[in-house]
């Protein structure tokens, strides 16, 4: 059976030309980059050149760029390493729609002693501008607000907030992870000081990350060894993901326009023949101000563990908005912040396209789920009670 994969904010296809400029470092030249001989200062060539495609996709000088081993640590590096800084200050402040390398940062700081305050959102995942300017104070050591979320799409005013925080003197960091290829990006006209990305959303390998650090920026490393990344994150450099990394930034730049648009025009028609096909279906998050590559929709009255599980049987791949745990499903806490009714939230499916998808893998979508959703709800008690008159939908049209 054919896979139709839509779970690109999930993780996505190493690029053709990303893998075949990997390959010959694992096993032709694989010389230490710290070596002193020829044949490893020619793989420290390669790193400098990879170093310099990622800074010229964020618009940043290349001594601005670490390379990291995943998002998760470039977030934590981000956050726990400006906190370093100033020990004085003992107040962060983040949002509740944050991914969970954010996300589950405030429990662990709040149990080491500091203040934390989650911005909350409204029904379209948007954050309050003035909350964000109420929520700093002289305490505040560094503020972290995630460009795009990875499960609604949501596009973020960082640059609004990293100039708030600015203003203030505070540390600004963005989880950038979901945004390149998808977004432009320029560091060269911007307030942020940290910002992290990771490789395997943008078409390169899972394992390699990047923290861009502002020059100036007060933040001590996360990760102490040898002089690698100029002493800012020891460890022996993952040279082929490191090369491949800088590849796929090169594709992301070179094909964002034409990208976006036809993703963009790709998700727009799965989302309207979704909308008008299926009766009680509601958009989560922002329709304007989104990624052009996601989709997130909540079926009322079905469950979304369900969904997925028959649209595998097509072969079809997306994600919901739900986490199994201990047995009870609970919806992601991005859209229990969002306040989606849990009839809506437990029914979510996320697409997330890539510039692989076809106009015919939209249609194959729009032709097979319609049919799932209507067997579901066939066996749905709360879809009986909608029908019924005892429940209201919140998605129109029964
Ligand atoms: C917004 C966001 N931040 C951070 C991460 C973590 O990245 P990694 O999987 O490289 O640790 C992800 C991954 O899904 C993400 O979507």
């Amino acid at each position: 059976m054919r896979t139709i994969y839509f779970d690109n904010n999930a993780t996505t296809q190493v690029a053709r030309e990303v893998l075949e400029e990997m390959l010959p470092y694992f096993h032709d030249l694989y010389g230490n980059p710290s070596s002193m001989h020829s044949f490893g200062g020619q793989v420290q060539d390669k790193i400098q050149e990879g170093r310099e495609k990622v800074a010229l996709l964020l618009g940043a000088h290349p001594d601005e760029i670490v390379f990291t081993s995943c998002g998760t640590e470039s977030d934590n590096a981000a956050v726990r390493g400006a906190l370093e800084m100033v020990p004085e200050k003992r107040h962060f402040v983040t949002t509740r729609v944050e991914h969970p390398a954010i996300w589950n940062l405030c429990p662990y700081l709040r149990k080491k002693g500091y203040r934390v305050t989650e911005l909350s959102v409204d029904r379209k995942g948007r954050l309050d501008m003035d909350e964000v300017r109420a929520s700093v104070t002289e305490d505040t050591a560094i503020v972290s607000v995630m460009m795009a979320n990875n499960e609604t799409g949501v596009l973020f005013p960082v640059e609004e907030i990293a100039r708030i925080a600015r203003s203030r003197g505070i540390t600004f960091h963005t989880d950038a992870v979901q945004a390149p290829g998808k977004i432009p990006l320029d560091m060269s006209r911007s307030a942020i000081d940290l910002l992290s990305l990771s490789g395997h959303k943008l078409h390169a390998p899972k394992g390699i990350g990047v923290l861009y650090v502002r020059k100036g920026t007060r933040w001590s490393p996360f990760l102490i060894g040898g002089h690698q990344e100029q002493g800012r994150r020891g460890g022996t450099e993952n040279v082929p993901s490191i090369i491949g990394l800088g590849k796929a930034a090169e594709l992301a730049l070179k094909h964002l326009g034409e990208e976006t648009t036809k993703i963009r025009s790709l998700r727009d028609r799965l989302e309207k023949g979704l909308l008008d096909r299926v009766p009680s279906t509601l958009i989560n998050g922002d329709p304007d101000h989104r990624l052009p590559n996601t989709c997130s929709l909540s079926f009322e009255y079905v469950e979304g563990e369900s969904i997925l599980m028959m649209l595998n049987d097509h072969g079809i791949c997306a994600s919901s908005g739900s986490a199994c745990t201990s047995g009870s499903l609970e919806p992601s806490h991005v859209l229990r912040a969002m306040g989606v009714p849990f009839t809506a939230a437990h029914g979510s499916i996320r697409f997330s396209l890539s510039i692989s998808n076809t106009q015919e893998e939209v249609d194959y979508v729009i032709e097979h789920l319609p049919p799932i959703i209507e067997r579901l709800r066939g066996i749905s008690p709360f879809w009986k009670d909608f029908k019924e008159g005892k429940r209201i939908s919140l998605g129109g049209r029964a």
